[in-house]
This record gives structure tokens, sequence and C-alpha cells, in this order.
């Protein structure tokens, strides 16, 4: 794999690419996308090999503006043109309706597709020499923490792809807030850095999926397909403790040391005698914007436990917690 830091040198070489079916992966401010060309099942179905992604958990696009949506999909109702006139460009995927020239593979064979234009200056760029809607998932093997540097990104597919644009750490660090117009209200099927209440600012009400915070058994029927599997997880076990009280936290954490547990939280746990203590921040953003590359970390030392600290569920504290359930794997205790 071939890092690019000077865009403009590669112009040519990245147009090819995506010409080609070949796949690109490139920065954006929520975290690095895998993409390839979204008109073409030849392009799409690449990156679900080179992920092994599930079939039926569909790509999102990401466009070079806000113009181009009506090219790929249709703009139903005045809550949709709300949502997109405040938070697009930005860190923020609608599910519309699809046009017919976003192939099925894209889609999952869903009538909806999510649309996304990102705020990252590379990343719109990189679109706009591209001149294609990209399809581009997480850049990283299904089920593992979403690549957040390129280091990362490196070791995970470094014979599989070709080039990676290197726009140093991603800024958020978590993926896009996924939301859907059902009904006439707004619903988040992924929380991320535009939160419901941002949201209910701007168009009153806001609904929340109840799969955000809950195990999704693979038989019930799901708006956000991707739910569905073990996300954002290292190999190593780990078990997420909250608790609003510090020193019931504290004692709780206790309880579950073992000889190699590594303790992944903020300050207020640094005095806790463990094999290894990592601070993952002390503001709601800067735990975003660490965790991934973290949980990878972590997976270095070769623990047998990972203990990590919830954070309260409000704000961006929803986003970071519907990751960690998962990271996790639903071993989670609350106070
Ligand atoms: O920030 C992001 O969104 C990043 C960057 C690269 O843009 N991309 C990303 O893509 O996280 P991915 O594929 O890892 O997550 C997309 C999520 C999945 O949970 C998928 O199931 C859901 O969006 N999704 C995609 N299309 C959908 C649709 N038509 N209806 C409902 N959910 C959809
Ligand atoms: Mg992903």
């Amino acid at each position: 794999m071939e890092v690019i830091r000077d865009i403009e040198q590669y112009k040519n070489v990245l147009k090819s690419e995506i010409e080609n079916d070949n796949l690109v992966i490139f920065p954006t401010e929520t975290v690095y996308g895998i993409g390839a060309n979204a008109l073409s099942s030849n392009a799409v179905n690449k990156i679900f090999e080179v992920k092994t992604r599930a079939r039926n958990n569909p790509l999102i696009i990401h466009l070079k503006s806000v113009n181009e949506i009506e090219k790929c999909a249709i703009i139903e109702n005045k809550i949709e043109k709300k949502l997109i006139d405040t938070f697009m460009p930005g860190p923020i995927t609608i599910v519309l309706k699809k046009k017919d020239c976003i192939p099925d593979s894209v889609t999952a064979g869903l009538d909806t597709v999510g649309v996304r234009v990102p705020i990252n200056s590379i990343a719109n760029r990189f679109l706009e020499i591209v001149d294609v809607p990209i399809a581009a998932p997480s850049a990283n093997i299904s089920s593992r923490p979403s690549g957040t540097k390129v280091s990362d990104i490196k070791k995970e597919f470094d014979d599989k792809v070709n080039y990676i644009i290197d726009g140093g750490e991603s800024k958020i660090g978590l993926e896009s807030t996924v939301v859907k117009v059902i009904n006439n209200i707004p619903t988040i099927l992924r929380p991320g850095f535009i939160t419901k209440e941002m949201i209910e600012k701007v168009v009153g009400s806001c609904n929340v999926s109840p799969h955000v915070l809950k195990e999704v058994d693979s038989s019930s029927k799901v708006e956000s397909p991707g739910m569905l599997y073990r996300h954002y997880a290292p190999s190593t076990k780990c078990l997420l403790i909250y608790s609003k009280d510090i020193n019931l936290l504290k004692q709780e954490i206790k309880k579950h040391l073992t000889n190699k547990t590594i303790i992944l939280g903020s300050n207020n746990l640094k005095d806790i005698n463990c094999y290894k203590f990592i601070n993952y921040g002390n503001s709601l953003e800067s735990i975003s914007h660490n965790l991934f590359s973290l949980l990878r970390l972590c997976d270095s030392y070769k623990a047998d436990l990972i203990i990590i600290e919830g954070v309260d569920k409000v704000g961006l504290g929803l986003a970071i917690m519907n990751r960690l359930i998962r990271t996790s794997n639903f071993n989670y205790i609350e106070l």
C-alpha cells in the first residue's frame, strides 16, 4: 500500500484507480473510508470482499457537494431538506429514497441509500477529483474498530489496497450519525457527533432507534442492518462498567480485576493498581477521538481483560456508549 501525502501530485493516479474499479482509502472528519465507485457493482463488490462484510449490510455513498444529492436520491419531505440544509456538509448520513443509478449491491437491495457529504477538505478534494459518488464503509476489517489513523489501517489492508490518502488522525474518531426520517420524525439509527439534542433544536423532535443500546437478534426487523453485527471489537475480552458515582465505579472495577487487566478510562481511575492503565481522555470529544486507536493499542499488550469506563449516555456520550456496548459484546454493568 502506498501512502499519498500530496493529493494534487496523485490526481491522475486516484482518478484512474477509481475508474478501474479499484479501492482507495481516504480520510474524513469521522473515520477513514475504504472507497470505490458507487456506480459500479464490480467496484462495490471488492469492498465487501476486502472487508469480509456481510452482503446484507448496505454501504453509504459520499458526494462532493450537497448539490449532487438529487442525482442519486429523492428528497421526499421538508424534514429531510432541513436536515440536509443544516448539517451537510458534516458528520451525518441521511437515509433517502434511492434513484435507479445506485446499484443494488450498494444498498443491499433496499430502496433507500445512505448519503453523506463530508466536511474534511482532503475528502472533498478526493471526491471532486474522481467526480463520481464513492461508496465507502469505515476502513477496517468487519467487526474490528474503525480505522482512524494510517498506521492502524496499513496493518489491516497493506497487501489488499493500492493507495491510502494520509489525512492525519481522524478529528472526530467515531463514524457519522445515521438518520432516517420515519413518519416525519428523524430517527437516529446510529448516533454520532451530530446528536439527538442538536437535531431536536432544528426540527423539534428526534427519535433514537431502540437498537442503539440494545442487542439485536438476527430475526428481528431492523432499520439499520449494521446493528446486527459484532462491531468495534478488539480481540481481548472487554468489560464495560458505568456509574455516575466514582467510588461505586472503582469498587466494582476492583471486583473484576485479573492478573493482566488493562483499565481504559479517565484519569479518575489512574490510581487503581492494575496491569496497565490507559487514559482515553477526559472529555467526550477526546474519548471519541482516541477510542478506536486505543482499543487497537490495548490488544497489542496481550492482556486477559480490558475494563472500560462508561460515560453518561447524553450528547456525544450516546455515540460513545453505542460503540462501547458493542466493543464489549454487551458485557456491561451499570450501577
Ligand atoms: O462516518 C462514516 O459514516 C464512515 C465514513 C467513512 O464516512 N462510514 C461508515 O460506513 O461508517 P459503515 O458502512 O461502516 O457504516 C454505515 C452504516 C451501517 O451501519 C449501515 O448498516 C447503515 O449505515 N446504512 C447504510 N445504508 C443504509 C440504509 N439504506 N438504511 C439504513 N441503514 C443504512
Ligand atoms: Mg463500519
